[in-house]
């Protein structure tokens, strides 16, 4: 008798074991579809699109969540300001898109709402306030991270990053990647049982290969002599190893340009390493590696509040602030001392990606001289500082100078 119970129970068992295999099986299934699906799209894409072509050039602003409304304000009026001959004769239009809310998210539970997402394709480029990116324990549905969806529908591979401190000789490029890695699939894990949770990371052959040539381009086309690649391939063999692979094969073709590789651990050390952070100069890396990387790098920079990102596909592209939605400030209402800067110089990002270079480099001079040289006024994120608005201001009287440039031609001497 016992016997038989005991033989019950463990065929039980083993029809448990079964089931949970199974899922797990049709979980990977699903993602290896879906993976393929997009290797098949990235096969068909088009080249980059040609903006001096364009007869409207379309700019979708996104306010976003937390501190986002109020210092998009400050850029939005700095691009109204820089950009009134185009506005006026029809060649730009600068468009705020609604929707893009965590309460609208939150509602359709959704990254992004299939309205916000239609709005966001009619536009050309994008300049995205922070989005709130719930996490657990908050009081928010478990929604995908709108960033990360947003890179992901519009395509935006290529998270670009500089980081420049004149007086440490410091002047980075990063190239993130931006639709691959753990981000991929960092939503589509699976807890298998109580006991064991499962992540995913994919990494393609014709992602890695864009964005790495993106970054060899880019020091190309800027006279730039040094690649330097990040992975962890020694310990993340598949992935990071075909990464890897493909930069060596890619920088072969570029013979004029050195390109070394480091590992991600050894990478922040080296960062914070004055004898060595000099010399880095264009950065490639996979995605979270990335993200880590340029943190550590706004933060020696003054801080993330002082970083923009640009977030470039071949038909679409977003330009941010590198920090989020800073919600302890809006709990202390202290959201009018929020630091515009990292907002403000997306924005410049945003207008030399749409081959604007003189008004981007107007604007990033002023960004100089304001954040690094002059320092009239100064934001701390608290009353101790300026507010965001006057700060913005203090970048527009700026600009306004006829004698920018001499000035800021000064301060490089
Ligand atoms: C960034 C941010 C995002 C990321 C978050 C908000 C999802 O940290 O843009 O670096 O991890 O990519
Ligand atoms: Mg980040």
């Amino acid at each position: 008798m016992n016997m038989e119970l005991n033989g019950m129970v463990e065929m039980e068992e083993k029809y448990e074991m079964y089931k949970t295999i199974q899922k797990v099986k049709d979980h990977v299934a699903n993602l290896v579809m879906e993976q393929l699906d997009r290797i098949e799209h990235m096969k068909q894409e088009l080249d980059f699109i040609d903006y001096t072509n364009l007869k409207k050039i379309i700019i979708g602003i996104i306010p976003g969540d937390g501190i986002g409304p109020e210092i998009t304000k400050h850029a939005h009026m700095i691009l109204e300001f820089l950009l009134e001959e185009e506005i006026k004769s029809g060649a730009i239009e600068l468009r705020e898109i609604e929707g893009l809310t965590i309460e609208e998210r939150a509602k359709v539970m959704k990254a992004i709402p299939d309205d916000v997402l239609v709005e966001l394709k009619k536009c050309h480029v994008l300049l995205k306030g922070p989005t709130m990116t719930p996490r657990k324990g908050d009081k928010w549905p478990n929604i995908e991270s709108a960033n990360v969806a947003m890179r992901r529908y519009l395509d935006l591979f290529a998270n670009v990053r500089p980081v420049r401190v004149p007086h440490l000789g410091i002047d980075w490029m990063f190239f993130r990647e931006n639709t691959e890695g753990a981000y991929v699939l960092g939503s589509k894990g699976i807890n298998v049982t109580e006991d064991l949770a499962l992540d995913f990371t994919a990494v393609t052959k014709q992602g890695s290969e864009r964005i790495i040539r993106a970054g060899f381009e880019y020091a190309k086309k800027n006279r730039i002599k040094k690649v330097s690649i990040v992975t962890k391939a020694n310990v993340i063999k598949t992935t990071d190893g075909m990464f890897l692979n493909i930069a060596e094969r890619i920088a072969a073709e570029y013979p004029d340009i050195e390109c070394d590789d480091w590992y991600v651990d050894i990478m922040t050390a080296k960062l914070i390493d004055p004898a060595r952070q000099k010399q880095f100069r264009v950065i490639i890396a996979p995605n979270l590696y990335g993200d880590i990387l340029t943190d550590q790098a706004g933060q020696i920079q003054g801080g993330v509040g002082t970083a923009g990102s640009a977030n470039i596909g071949k038909r679409y592209a977003m330009f941010e602030a590198i920090h989020g939605t800073a919600d302890k400030m809006i709990a202390e209402g202290r959201a009018k001392y929020a630091d515009p800067s990292s907002i403000i110089k997306a924005a410049a990002l945003l207008l030399s990606h749409i081959e604007l270079n003189i008004k981007a480099q107007k604007l990033e001079m002023a960004l100089d001289i304001c954040s690094t040289y002059e320092k009239r006024l100064k934001v701390t994120g608290r009353s101790t500082g300026v507010t965001g608005e006057d700060f913005a201001k203090y970048i527009m009287e700026t600009l306004k100078d006829p004698k920018l440039e001499e000035k800021w031609k000064k301060y490089q001497e």
